[in-house]
């Protein structure tokens, strides 16, 4: 959950960790089994907290510490476990970190916690030719305590988050420090932010970018700031940490590299649990492409003995409902620029039922972002100037950034603010009015809702052991059919095609209305559905 967006409670427009434990029965009644919060640090904002001023402490915007326990011990009440996010690639250029190095000047032990450099052509150039996640180069000159320009230093998303040498081992201890801090307080596991771009490949040599070259993880090979492989040192460094801790600890990595394999090193059995899927999460709503998604997830992470992830929405993508309407329904993350297109919401919406049934029923964890159960779209008319996100300013106003996904959820009433703040306090992104029949309130008792849809399955899902741990066996099935067994008694049948297809078995849960045939973008959870 986004936390700046989920619930207020103290009427500033800005989520919080008290709006937060006011939903935690909301959540839990949901039948979620975790809850993964994005950053609560003291921050200045400038990409929506993943700028770390002090990792040690909440932002007052979202409460105290004393809040953060009491969060934590609710949430155990309720049987939920709590991941918070762990930004650790770079800081906030306010901390005191980051300060020092500044004010310490060139050659000082204070800049090499963080990546300075003399620039080229006598120091007016860069480096090198990195570039940033948000656009641009990846490197902002600084003036020196004397006034002079002088160094620069490397940042691969904004230039208020300053990357980290983690070769530095003044870095590593004081990041096991942070750790310790959280896991002494009960938190249950980290989520690991942008992973790959821990390690950078030594002596800082040129990607070989081209000029206006787009961040395309996804597609890199041998890139020397990405997926470098010491940044397996240390996450192994924490799993050894984590294990310390009676029961272990959940690690949970965001890692956008080029293909399952790559994405499997990261989950070797003395490294990270779990990692999110992102070739799942930008396929297209296609049955062959998600079948082969799924396959290769699956193969990649056997020898290596991880569970797999599923996830089709976050706070840095376009929420798939908007984008299932689309003419091209996949995702761009850290790839190619995907053409926009206008979406059909009726038809996005369908698509995203059969999408919730089809994740739910995959063998592993499916992470779940908030709204998606709401059926939220993405939010594609805010005014430019409520625009947040610095892919924005960065992009020369070229690319919206990622705040359509982060209007605030409505909860209930039939005007904004939709009880997600104080009536007459305005969201810190709008509400569009349309939000009214989605809030949380009008589907909860509509069996026919989305949200009715999602607690069925999750709960449906808890008690089918089946779906425990019993592995994906596919049917034969047309081509644009995902049609797949799990154990004896469960079968899981997806409709990508424009025709019925038949359905046997007993219905236990359909995305949409189905008697007999399964109708086009509808999926099913059968039971004892016979030998296909
Ligand atoms: C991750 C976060 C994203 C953030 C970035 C930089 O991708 O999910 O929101 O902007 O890391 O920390």
């Amino acid at each position: 959950m986004y936390l700046r967006s989920f619930a207020d409670s103290d009427g500033d427009g800005v989520g919080d960790i008290g709006g937060l434990r006011g939903k935690l029965p909301y959540l839990a009644d949901l039948g979620v089994d975790a809850v993964w919060i994005t950053p609560w640090y003291p921050s200045p904002m400038a990409d929506g907290g993943y700028d770390v001023r002090d990792y040690c402490d909440i932002d007052p915007r979202f409460g105290t510490l004393a809040d953060a326990d009491a969060l934590i011990a609710d949430a155990h009440r309720l049987g939920l476990r709590v991941i918070i996010d762990l930004v650790a690639n770079h800081t906030s250029s306010e901390h005191p970190w980051f300060a020092a190095a500044l004010a310490a000047g060139p050659g000082s032990p204070e800049r090499q916690r963080y990546f300075f450099r003399d620039g080229r052509a006598g120091g007016a150039e860069p480096p090198n030719d990195w570039i940033s996640a948000f656009g641009g180069s990846a490197w902002t000159r600084v003036v020196e305590p004397d006034g002079s320009p002088g160094q620069w230093y490397l940042h691969l998303f904004a230039p208020e988050q300053p990357d980290l040498d983690w070769d530095q081992p003044v870095v590593r201890e004081d990041f096991d420090a942070v750790l310790r801090f959280w896991l002494d307080r009960g938190v249950d596991g980290l989520r690991v932010d942008a992973a790959p771009a821990m390690a950078k490949a030594p002596g800082l040599p040129d990607a070989g970018h081209e000029p206006g070259a787009r961040f395309e993880s996804r597609t890199w090979i041998d890139n020397p700031h990405w997926d470098v492989d010491g940044v397996h040192d240390i996450l192994r460094r924490w799993r050894a940490l984590g294990d310390s801790y009676e029961g272990g600890r959940l690690f949970v990595t965001e890692a956008v590299v080029r293909d399952p394999e790559r994405l499997s090193r990261y989950v070797r059995p003395d490294e990270m649990h779990a990692s999110f899927n992102f070739d799942y999460l930008t396929a297209p709503w296609e049955a062959g492409r998600l079948r082969r998604v799924i396959d290769e997830s699956l193969a990649a992470l056997e020898p290596v003995g991880a569970p797999a992830t599923w996830v089709f929405s976050s706070h840095d993508e376009t929420r798939h409902v908007t984008r299932f309407g689309r003419a091209f329904t996949g995702a761009g993350f850290g790839g190619a620029a995907v053409p926009e297109s206008p979406t059909d919401l009726d038809l996005g919406r369908r698509r995203a039922r059969a999408a919730a049934l089809l994740t739910l029923a995959l063998p592993g964890s499916a992470y779940l972002y908030q709204g998606e159960e709401l059926g939220l779209p993405q939010v594609e008319d805010l005014p430019d100037e409520v625009l947040q996100d610095p892919t924005w300013e960065r992009s020369g106003h070229t690319d919206r950034g990622r705040d359509g996904c982060r209007v605030p959820l409505p909860w209930s009433g039939d005007r904004p603010p939709f009880g997600f703040t104080t009536d007459g306090v305005e969201p810190w992104l709008p509400q569009p009015s349309a939000w009214s029949a989605l809030t949380a309130e009008a589907q909860r008792d509509d069996p026919a809702s989305m949200l009715s849809l999602y607690r069925t399955a999750l709960h449906l899902r808890r008690s089918l052991v089946d779906l425990h741990a019993a592995p994906l066996t596919w049917r034969p099935s047309g081509d644009d059919v995902l049609a797949f067994d799990r154990g004896p008694d469960f079968a899981c049948v997806v409709n990508l095609s424009a025709r019925p297809v038949a359905l046997e078995g007993r219905v236990l849960l359909a995305s949409g209305p189905c008697s007999g045939d399964l109708p086009p973008d509808t999926a099913a959870w059968l039971s004892s559905p016979g030998a296909g």
